[in-house]
């Protein structure tokens, strides 16, 4: 059975193969729910303002550190969360999770399918603004 290694907690679970990464976390007592803006809102996030695993609100994202090829493709509403820009008043479109950086790694815990051992960071830094915002 694969073992998923939660890094900031400090913490490792056997999930059956195919479990649902948010699923086998909430088991274990680990919230993948962020607020969307770390540290604001993260506890209310943890356990009233999402989306409880319909992939629609986002704050359920990790980051997939060791291991990707073990989990699911990115799945449809996870490509609309990431791949996708919206307008904006800044010079170029930015993603609406604004990944930049993790365009591999960062994943829905709640559209994540578990094939193998790997390792996740929960609640990522997001950087909104992009590396030179103040440059
Ligand atoms: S819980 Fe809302 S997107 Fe995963």
């Amino acid at each position: 059975m694969p073992i998923v290694k939660f890094v900031k907690e400090k913490k490792e679970i056997e999930v059956p193969d195919g479990a649902n990464l948010r699923t086998e976390a909430l088991k274990a007592g680990i919230f993948t729910n962020v607020g969307f803006v770390n540290g604001i809102g993260r506890s209310l996030n943890s356990s009233l303002l999402n989306c409880h695993g319909l992939g629609l609100c986002g704050t359920c994202r990790v980051l997939v550190t060791k291991g990707i090829e073990n989990t699911n493709k990115l799945t449809l509403r996870e490509w609309l969360k990431f791949k996708t820009v919206v307008p904006t008043p800044l010079p170029d479109p930015v993603p609406p999770l604004a990944y930049v950086g993790h365009e591999d790694t960062m994943r829905l815990a709640c559209c994540t399918q578990v094939h193998g051992d790997i390792e996740i960071e929960t609640g990522p830094e997001i950087n909104l603004f992009g590396e030179n915002f103040f440059s």
